[in-house]
Order: C-alpha cells, then structure tokens, then sequence
C-alpha cells in the first residue's frame, strides 16, 4: 500500500503523504472488489423484473442493511442519496416542504458545512427565517442560545455532530432533548462522524442523519440520509418510484454497494481505527509543540474526531505552508476544501472567534486508517522548517 505512495520526479523519488482525509479518503480495495461486478456482468437497473434487476436489486438492499447497521437504524429508516450535500438539502428542503405551519423558522450553527449553510441563506432569501446560533472558542454550539432561539414556528433544529474542520462533537444529547420539548425535528450532518466514532441513532434520538460514502473509503457521488419512522418529510427529486418515491432516478448500484461495503468494514474495524487514528494524530501536537513557537490548535480537546486537528500558527499564511507541505509530497488543507481555491480566512475558525490572521495562518491535518507512524514523524521533520522558513519572509513576522 505505502509503495504506491512513491512517486518519481526530477528531483528523485518522492515519498507521497495523504493528510486530508476529512476531505475525501481512497476508496478501500475491498470496496473496489464488491463494487466491481455491478459495473461488469451485475448492470442491470434495480427496478427491472429479470435476472439482471433481480440481481441489481438485491444488492442494493443488501447494501442498505449495511448502512443500517453501522448507524443502528432499521433498513427501511435508509434512503440513498448523491452524497452528503443532497442529504442535507433534503433534510432542510424536505422538513419545511413538508410543514403546514404559516412562517416557518429554522435552526442551525455558525459551524456548519456550507452544504447546510448555503441551504440556510437560501431557503432565507425564500422567506424561511433562519437562526444561526453561535459557538463557543472550542466549536461547541451554545446551547442557550439555541433553546432562545427556539419558537413557535420553528420547523428544524439542523447542527452537525462533528465539524469538518476543527473536529469538535456536538452535544447532539442535549440538542435533541431542546427538540423534543417543542416537537421540533432534529438533523444531523453526520458526514465526518459516520465511521470514525459510534454513531447510534437509536441513542442519538435523531430525526434525520447524514452521512457520505467517500468519507468513510467508499467511492464518491453516493450517501444517504437516514429518516426516522414517522418523520414528516417531502421528497426532494421526483420522477420513477424508486427510494419508495421519496427519491427518484436509477440508483447507482456499484456506488451503493461500494458504499455498503465501506459501512461494514468501518462497522467492523471501528474500534481499531478510531484508537489507532488517534494516537496518531495525537503525536503531532506532541512532537511540533515544542518545535515551532507560536501555534494554537483549535477545537476541543477531548470531544472531536480522532483524526482531525486544526493548527494555527502565527505570522504566516495557512495556504503557504499547504502548498510548502505539498512540496514534500505532504496533501494537508487550509480550511475545508470546499473554500480551498479562495483566500479567505475559514468561516469555521472566525465562528470561533480567531482573529482573521490567525485564521488565515491555520491548516488541517486530517488522518485516516492508512496512515503510518512514521508519515506522521515526516511531518514533524519537515514541519518545523517551513513554517520558520515562511516567517522569515513573511512582512507579518516584523
Ligand atoms: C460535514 C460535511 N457535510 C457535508 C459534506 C458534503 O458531502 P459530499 O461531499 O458527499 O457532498 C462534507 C464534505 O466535505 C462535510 O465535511
């Protein structure tokens, strides 16, 4: 596996690093294997009555109690999607779309991934009215803020339960007990938290869920999103009767089952990984703590992702030392990958209340189950050097 990582250049070989696993992971080989028929012999549509359908359908199935299960939802509660962006749409389009209340109110955070908050200010510009409830220095939602906002109109509290960027953990627990009290839905944006910690909705007491496959190695342009029995909800695309309606177009059978496959194997390996992940990432701050001056790491301590963490370092620019890093062949982000390609500070760190500079000077190292002891120590090596290097040049450090 590490071997593949090699890559030949002018310069010699250079030995490739993947840090940003929180942006997208590489499809597991065992996924690949299970996917691979229903590209090849196993195409039929899902909703054709012969051998090709049957064969299709099945698999489809199959792949939703797999889903089902990592999550602790019954198959029938598992409705594929395009992805964690379409799960959110549908959670927030779908629940208003359903209501019968007059003015309706939604309630999400400051934190959330842009595929909630650009829905938010959308659905705002179409008269909804929305609360976007502000966070804490370590990314956790204030919680009285919340119940405040909360009112007779309200149709949908919406607040993810690990933040893409930072890692933080919501207190999902306590938000929905606010729900429940006024009879309001609860949504999740569990992309980044599916398959990296335990994730029960049966302990969760959530309405919806979202969750992506390319997070978790499974292939992209798949997801799905979870809706409890008896959650009033409209679909959002229409057309042939698949999804039991609720969701139309000829489902994508080899990303399902990829998807599937990647849901058991991080069902079954859970454990090992979200330790072993841990650990790892828990070297960094370790090892550049007392190798680089002036760094912050952002979010909470103990209540995140055990891969994620988010780094500030002082005097010098976030995407200088992305691009730095990506020179040694280390792939770490500045900010979600989603604003990557623009230079503004990440809205989830100025949410939390960092100045804009350092903001700016902030990267992601996101780690996943592929990831070695020793990439981490090559980051430790190399780390230290290019941030002294860029503050060197850099007018801020004057
Ligand atoms: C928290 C969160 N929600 C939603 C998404 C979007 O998921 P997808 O890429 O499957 O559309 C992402 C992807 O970065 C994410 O991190």
């Amino acid at each position: 596996m590490a071997a593949d990582r090699d890559e030949k250049t002018a310069e010699g070989t250079v030995r490739r690093i993947y840090l940003d696993n929180n942006a997208t992971t590489p499809v597991d080989p065992r996924v690949f294997k299970a996917m691979r028929p229903f590209l090849e012999e196993d195409f039929g549509n899902a909703s054709s009555l012969h051998v090709y359908g049957q064969a299709a359908r099945k698999a489809v199935e199959d792949a939703r109690e797999r889903v089902a299960a990592l999550i602790g939802a019954s198959s029938e509660e598992i409705y594929f999607t395009s992805g964690g962006t379409e799960s959110d749409n549908w959670a927030l389009r779908g629940v208003t779309a359903a209501s019968e209340k007059e003015t309706l109110h939604l309630i999400t955070s400051t934190i959330e991934h842009p595929a909630v908050l650009r829905t938010s200010e959308q659905l705002e510009r179409e008269g909804y009215r929305v609360s976007f409830v502000s966070v804490d220095r370590d990314g956790k939602v204030s919680l009285d803020e919340l119940s405040t906002a909360v009112n007779e109109q309200t149709v949908l509290i919406s607040v993810m339960l690990a933040n893409h960027e930072v890692g933080t953990i919501q207190p999902l627990g306590e938000i929905v007990k606010i729900g429940r009290e006024h009879g309001i839905a609860v949504h999740t944006d569990a992309v980044q938290a599916v398959g990296k910690i335990p994730v029960d909705v049966g302990k969760l007491e959530v309405d919806l869920l979202s969750i992506s496959s390319h997070k978790i190695h499974g292939p992209k342009g798949v997801g799905a999103l979870y809706i409890r029995k008896g959650t009033e909800i409209a679909p959002l695309i229409t057309g042939g009767g698949q999804e039991r309606t609720m969701r139309a177009g000829t489902e994508n059978v080899p990303g399902i089952v990829g998807f599937g496959e990647a849901c058991r194997l991080a069902r079954e390996e859970l454990g090992e990984r979200e330790g072993r992940v841990a650990l790892l990432r828990d070297r960094l701050p370790a090892g550049s703590r007392e190798r680089i001056p002036h760094v912050r790491f952002n979010g909470h301590q103990t209540d995140r992702l055990p891969g994620t963490l988010s780094v500030s370092f002082e005097h010098v620019e976030g995407e200088a030392i992305v691009l730095s890093l990506d020179n040694e062949g280390i792939a770490v982000s500045s900010g979600s990958a989603c604003a990557s390609g623009s230079s503004e500070p990440s809205p989830v760190l100025l949410a939390m209340g960092l100045g804009s500079e350092l903001a700016q000077g902030s990267i992601r190292f996101s780690l996943g189950k592929d990831n070695l002891e020793e990439e981490v120590d090559r980051v430790l090596d190399v780390l230290p050097r290019i941030v002294e290097r860029l503050r060197a040049m850099s007018p801020r450090a004057r």
